[in-house]
């Protein structure tokens, strides 16, 4: 039986990539299968949390108890996580967003031309920094996708997006993304380092949470 650590609690958990299109037929996208985050939504329901599950495309399923919100791009992303975030406790971060769109999306199939194609991006939305900074008693967790300088760029993404805590993974050829195993380090606010080894990404999920309810306690003994 699993001990119900998170009963009472509402988790909000992001996963899978975004699609951001370029015109009717084509889109820009990130790595991205949707287990790991689907996993911690899995892991938090069986805590006993009320879970909803904002999520890209992905060609997974869900428990029926977990409430699923499906999404495209960033910007939706970032609406329905502003609204399913109130009365949230704890929101975690799995989603590969695309940090990109289109300037200007075409709305007919762009044809081929001779001289090659030049698209002009803008920035996306940020959706954990948004969400984090406009909720200062939301306990935030974020993940960093990182092929190099892992716990570098994680400690910044910690403080620039103000996190309680970060889960950093190592990606690239064969690593972090679509594997059903992860290999992750957590970094806390306190500045904890804790080194977790290669594993599951559903048992991964469970020490996850566990770690994070250890936290979250700790700030929030009540
Ligand atoms: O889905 P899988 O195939 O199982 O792979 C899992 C995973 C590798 C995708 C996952 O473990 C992971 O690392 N997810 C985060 C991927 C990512 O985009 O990381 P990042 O370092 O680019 O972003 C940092 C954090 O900010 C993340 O929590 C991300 O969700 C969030 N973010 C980023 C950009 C943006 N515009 N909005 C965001 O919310």
């Amino acid at each position: 039986d699993v001990e119900q650590q998170l009963a009472g609690k509402r988790v909000l958990i992001t996963a899978g990539p975004t699609r951001e299109p370029l015109d009717p037929v084509r889109y820009l996208t990130n790595r991205s299968s949707g287990k790991m985050g689907y996993a911690i939504a899995e892991a938090a329901a069986a805590m006993g949390a009320e879970v909803v599950l904002v999520s890209g495309p992905t060609q997974l399923s869900v428990s029926d108890h977990i409430k699923r919100v499906d999404i495209e791009t960033a910007e939706q992303m970032l609406s329905a996580v502003t609204s399913e975030v109130e009365n949230c406790d704890i929101f975690i971060a799995a989603a590969a967003v695309a940090d990109y769109r289109l300037k200007e999306v075409a709305t007919k199939k762009m044809k081929k031309q001779g001289s090659g194609l030049h698209l002009e991006l803008e920035q996306n939305p940020d959706i954990l920094a948004t969400t984090s900074i406009a909720n200062p008693d939301l306990f935030t967790v974020g993940f960093a996708a990182e092929t190099n300088d892992v716990i570098e760029y994680a400690t910044g993404k910690l403080k620039r997006k103000q996190l309680n805590m970060i889960v950093a993974n190592q990606v690239g050829i064969n690593k972090g993304f679509d594997k059903d195993s992860n290999q992750v380090d957590i970094l806390t606010a306190d500045g904890e380092h804790i080194t977790l080894p290669e594993m599951n990404k559903k048992q991964l999920a469970f020490d996850i949470l566990d770690i994070i309810c250890q936290t979250y306690h700790k700030e929030k003994p009540h």
